[in-house]
């Protein structure tokens, strides 16, 4: 159980908790994994207090698992966020996520003019870190955007 007396969203019996995402991203969240779009049972939180983050957003989607990858892509929108595995009510893996080296076919490239938009190509990003700092190159234009820029704009 958390800190809370009480869970805030119903515990569930299998699939994946997203938890401590920032407030305002889990609706990005949700699309970014097509969770809007699935029929598995999705309930989500958003703006719930949290004493970590005084706000955040929470995603419960039963009898689905983030992989790996997911969970990478994930860390571009909540670096912060933690992703957990639950079966038959009991958490059985946590997710650590860690920033992709490439990200493709997922964000468009913030670029108007960029070649990606008029053709029918995956976009196709290097992922930089400096720090908290992180940064995007589209390989196609060669631009260079901020993690906020790219996530904005999708
Ligand atoms: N959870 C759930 N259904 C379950 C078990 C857990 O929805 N059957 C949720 C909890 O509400 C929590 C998350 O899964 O949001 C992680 O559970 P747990 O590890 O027990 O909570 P914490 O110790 O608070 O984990 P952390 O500090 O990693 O967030
Ligand atoms: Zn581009």
């Amino acid at each position: 159980m958390t800190k809370e007396t009480q869970l805030q969203v119903e515990a569930i019996k299998n699939g994946s908790v997203i938890d401590h995402i920032p407030a305002n991203v889990g609706i990005k969240v949700l699309k970014l994994f097509k969770m809007d779009s699935t029929n598995q049972r999705v309930t989500v939180g958003l703006n719930l207090p949290s004493s970590a983050l005084g706000a955040k957003d929470l995603i419960k989607v039963e009898n689905t698992f983030i992989s790996e990858e997911q969970a990478n892509q994930l860390a571009l929108y909540a670096p912060k966020a933690t992703v957990n595995q639950i079966e038959n009510y009991e958490v059985v893996k946590k997710l650590t996520l860690s920033l992709p080296e490439h990200i493709r076919g997922v964000f468009k490239c913030p670029n108007t003019n960029c070649i990606t938009h008029g053709e029918p190509v995956d976009s196709s990003f290097t992922v930089r870190a400096k720090q908290d700092d992180v940064q995007l190159k589209c390989k196609y234009c060669e631009k260079v955007f901020s993690r906020e820029i790219v996530t904005e704009c999708n």
